[in-house]
């Protein structure tokens, strides 16, 4: 596997690959990478590209008492991963290679933003489009893999690809989850063992949901509210929402029918976890 920290690095690395008639895939992340960030790699493996996974802490996306300075940045077991994976290419650049003295541009999908997490963390999907558009100039790919974990970023994410005309292929890839259900997060390592402990029951809300849906519950608000019960009955979880919502509007729901997302955050001491599922309301 090569490695980048410069875009002059990387654009030069990628399009000797595209000249050779490579696909290019592309997988951003923020490192501290799991076995969630494997999966989307070996996708793109599985899709035959050559695969670029950036590894970058963007500030710009982290509030002001977020845990920008804490998150965790394990370079060398993150480039170990990459290599296991399959990807071909890691692009690691410094906060001044991605924001240069004088940066002053930002990229914004109105309202869907504001809503679900950008409620708690108002201007941060701001971040996240910017940067994430910032990459695709850099990196030029063909085709982009993000995690259904992050519903609503997967979703502003494709709408500033339509909006914006992006010549992007979006593959959004389903939840990996540990073995007791728990979705993989780089913060799940923040918890205490005893929250770890804990943490599943989020699932198992969300599950719980899903069969009162499978067996014929159609009143949206109803069932948010035994939702955040459930989530709120969990030892030590604070809950910060449970919606269910239109999965491309992320509009609330009345009486459900098609398919729904619910999506929910909860809190373990300063730990936020999110986690959703896509419901069909048969
Ligand atoms: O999902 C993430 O890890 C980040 O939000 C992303 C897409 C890499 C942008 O920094």
């Amino acid at each position: 596997m090569e490695t980048a920290t410069t875009i002059v690095q990387v654009r030069q690395k990628v399009s000797l690959a595209r000249k050779e008639g490579k696909t290019i895939g592309f997988v951003p992340t923020m490192g501290a990478l799991h076995e969630g960030h494997a999966s989307l790699i070996r996708t793109a493996r599985e899709r035959d590209c050559f695969t670029v996974v950036s590894l970058f802490v963007n500030p710009k996306q982290f509030g002001p008492r977020e845990d920008f300075h804490l998150y965790p940045r394990p370079l060398q077991a993150d480039l170990r991963l990459c290599e296991t994976a399959g990807a071909a290419l890691a692009f690691h650049p410094s906060a001044e290679e991605i924001y240069p003295l004088g940066f002053q541009t930002s990229v914004e999908v109105e309202g869907l933003g504001e809503a679900l997490c950008g409620r708690a963390r108002p201007g941060h999907f701001r971040g996240v489009t910017t940067v994430v558009l910032k990459l695709f100039n850099q990196v030029l790919p063909d085709i982009a893999f993000f995690g259904q974990k992050d519903a609503q970023q997967a979703l502003i994410l494709r709408k500033m690809v339509r909006d914006l005309d992006v010549p992007v292929e979006m593959v959004i890839c389903p939840t990996v989850r540990e073995t007791d259900g728990l979705a993989m997060s780089s913060r799940n390592r923040y918890l205490s063992p005893l929250e770890r402990e804990r943490a599943p029951g989020i699932y198992q809300a969300l599950l719980e949901l899903k069969q009162e849906i499978v067996q014929g519950a159609r009143d949206a608000s109803e069932l948010a509210g035994r939702l955040r019960q459930r989530l709120k009955a969990i030892p030590g979880a604070e809950l910060d929402y449970a919606d269910l919502m239109d999965t491309r509007t992320l509009a609330p729901v009345g009486r459900l029918q098609g398919e729904i997302l619910a999506a929910v955050a909860v809190r373990f001491g300063s730990t936020r976890l999110i986690d959703n599922l896509l419901v069909q309301a048969p």
